[in-house]
C-alpha cells in the first residue's frame, strides 16, 4: 500500500520547497510533483517535516525513591501527539548492576511503545565489568553513554571514573554524555540551605546556581579533550555552560549542547510562586534560570553553538512531588514536555522570528539524528528514509492544558500557554498515528533503533594541545630581540 502527502511544502534542515511525498512499507520512496498513492493526505497550507526526535527522556525510570510516571505507552503517545516520532531514553543501571541486565529491564518496558526508540546507557558506577560490558552495549547498537556529575551518593561518578569511561568511549567509537552540575557543591549548598531553614522548593534553585553548572561543563569538556573524545552536554540551562561549550567548539572540539524547551521558555520566577505544589512541580535539575540565560540559549541555537532541543521528559505526579514537603532535596527532580516540545518551540521560536523553519527542523530532528548517528534513516525527508513525517499546520491553535494531555500526570508546566502551530497528521514509519487532535497511534508499533559507532570519534582531538605545548625557552636573562 502506498500513501502520499499532497500539496504541502517540504521543510528540511537545509531548504523548503513544494513537493508531494510518497511512502510505502514504512519508507519514503519518492519526493516530487503530482505523485499519487492508495491513500492521499492533504497538506495544503502545511509544512511537511521530518518527525521530531527527542534525544532525552526518562520513561518509567526508578529515581529518587519512586518511578517517573509516564511509561513507554503514555510517553510515546504524548510524543506522537506533539509531532515527535522517536525518543531516546536513558537506561539506568543501579550501582553495581550489570549494564546488560539493566538493558534487558529497559527492553522489557518497551512492548507498548507507539513510536521508535533508542537508548543511551548510563555509567552509574565503574569497574572491570562495566568496562567490559560497554563493548557489548555498543555491539547492541547503543553507542552513547551518560555520566551524572550530580546526584552525589546515588548516580554521580567521580572524575577518575568519568575519565576512564570517556577513554573507553573513545576506543569504542561511542559518544559520552554528561549531566554537568558539580554534585559536591550542590550537596554542600543544599545542607547549608536546609540548616538555615530554607526547605521549600525555591531552595532547590538556590542550591544549583549557574556556576555549579558552568564549572562542571568546563570540567567535563577538559576531561573529554584529554580522553580524545567528543562530548554531548545534556540540559544546558545557562550562559556559563554555554560559554564553556562555545569556547571548546572555537578551539576545534566536537562538543554538543542540548537546551530543553522548558529552560528556553520558563524562568526562575516559577519557584517563587506561593503555591508549594506549583513550585515543586517545576523542580528539575538544572533549575529554570533568569531571562538573561534564556537569551543566551536562544542565541546559541541561532549561532549553532547549541545544536539540539530536548525535553528531558521525567514526569512526576503532584503526589510524588509531595515526597519533598519539608525538604526540597526529596522532591523528585524532573518535568514533562514530550507532547509540547514542538508546538512550544514553534510558537516561541519560529513565530517570533528567533528560529527559521529550517533551524527548527535542525534542532528538533536532523541535528539529533546526525549527532546520534542515525541519519538519514531518521531526521530526513529523502528517498529511503523512514517515513517518520509530520504534516505541520502553522495556523492550528490550542491552549495547553493537562486536561487533555497524553501524559498521565495531573498538571502541565506549560498549562495555559497558547500555541499556534500543531500537527495535522503524524506518521510513524508510515503508520498514521495522529490525525488532527485524534491519537491513532498503535501501541507496540515502535521499534528499537540501533546505532553504529562513530569511526571519527578517536580522531576528535583538536590541535589545541600542540599549539599550547611549552616552547623551548632559553633563560639567558636577556630580553628577546624579536629576531
Ligand atoms: O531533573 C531532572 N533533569 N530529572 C531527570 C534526570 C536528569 O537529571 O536528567
Ligand atoms: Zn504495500
Ligand atoms: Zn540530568
Ligand atoms: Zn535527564
Amino acid at each position: 500500500m502506498t500513501k502520499v502527502i499532497k500539496n504541502g511544502t517540504v521543510v528540511t534542515a537545509d531548504r523548503s520547497w513544494k513537493a508531494d511525498v510518497l511512502f510505502s512499507h514504512g519508507k519514503i520512496v519518492a519526493i516530487g510533483s503530482d505523485l499519487h498513492g492508495d491513500h492521499e493526505y492533504d497538506a495544503t497550507g502545511c509544512y511537511v517535516m521530518p518527525g521530531g526526535i527527542d534525544p532525552h527522556t526518562h520513561l518509567e525510570m526508578p529515581f529518587m525513591g519512586t518511578y517517573s510516571a509516564d511509561d513507554f505507552e503514555s510517553g510515546t503517545r504524548a510524543a506522537l501527539a506533539g509531532g515527535t516520532t522517536m525518543v531516546v531514553d536513558f537506561c539506568l543501571p543501579a550501582p553495581q548492576q550489570s549494564l546488560l541486565e539493566a538493558l534487558q529491564m529497559w527492553d522489557n518496558k518497551t512492548s507498548k511503545a507507539a513510536c521508535d526508540y533508542s537508548f543511551h546507557m548510563a555509567i552509574t558506577w565503574w569497574g572491570k565489568q562495566v568496562f567490559d560490558e560497554m563493548a557489548t552495549v555498543v555491539d547492541k547498537g547503543i553507542t552513547s553513554f551518560k555520566h551524572f556529575m550530580a546526584y552525589k551518593g546515588a548516580l554521580m561518578v567521580d572524575d577518575d571514573e568519568m575519565y576512564a569511561s570517556f577513554q573507553r568511549c573513545a576506543d569504542l567509537g561511542a559518544l559520552p554524555l554528561v549531566h554537568a552540575e558539580n554534585g559536591d557543591v550542590v550537596a554542600a549548598l543544599s545542607q547549608k540551605l536546609l540548616a538555615a531553614g530554607n526547605n521549600g522548593p525555591e531552595g532547590h534553585a538556590y542550591s544549583r546556581p549557574p556556576e555549579v553548572e558552568g564549572e562542571a561543563t568546563n570540567r567535563a569538556i577538559m576531561i573529554a579533550d584529554m580522553a580524545g573524545v567528543p562530548l554531548y552536554v545534556v540540559h544546558v540551562s545557562c550562559e556559563q555552560a554555554h560559554e564553556a561549550i562555545r569556547r571548546a567548539r572555537q578551539k576545534g572540539m566536537r562538543v554538543f549542547g542540548e537546551p530543553l524547551v522548558q529552560h528556553l521558555t520558563l524562568d526562575e520566577t516559577e519557584y517563587f510562586n506561593k503555591d508549594w505544589d506549583h513550585a515543586a512541580r517545576r523542580v528539575m535539575s538544572p533549575p529554570f534560570r533568569s531571562k538573561l540565560h534564556q537569551d543566551s540559549l536562544w542565541a546559541g541555537l541561532q549561532a549553532g553553538s547549541l545544536q539540539v532541543v530536548a525535553t528531558d521528559h521525567c514526569a512526576f505526579t503532584t503526589k510524588q512531588k509531595r515526597f519533598g514537603v519539608g525538604d526540597f532535596t526529596k522532591i523528585p527532580n524532573g518535568t514533562g514536555g514530550l507532547e509540547d516540545r514542538l508546538p512550544v518551540l514553534w510558537t516561541k521560536g519560529v513565530n517570533t522570528g528567533r528560529l527559521t523553519m529550517n533551524e527548527f527542523v535542525a534542532v528538533t530532528s536532523t541535528n539529533i539524528a546526525k549527532i546520534l548517528n542515525m541519519y538519514p534513516k531518521k531526521g530526513a525527508i529523502v528517498e529511503g528514509a523512514d517515513a517518520d513525517i509530520i504534516v505541520w499546520d502553522p495556523k492550528r491553535k490550542k491552549t495547553i492544558t493537562s486536561k487533555n494531555q497524553q501524559s498521565v500526570i495531573d498538571y502541565n508546566v506549560f498549562e495555559g500557554v497558547e500555541v499556534t502551530g500543531l500537527p495535522r497528521f503524524v506518521f510513524s514509519r508510515g503508520e498514521l498515528s495522529i490525525e488532527e487532535a485524534e491519537v491513532k497511534a498503535k501501541l507496540g508499533h515502535g521499534q528499537f533503533v540501533g546505532r553504529e559507532p562513530n569511526a571519527a570519534v578517536n580522531r576528535a582531538l583538536s590541535t589545541w594541545k600542540e599549539i599550547t605545548a611549552p616552547r623551548k625557552v632559553e633563560r639567558t636573562g636577556i630580553p628577546a630581540t624579536g629576531v
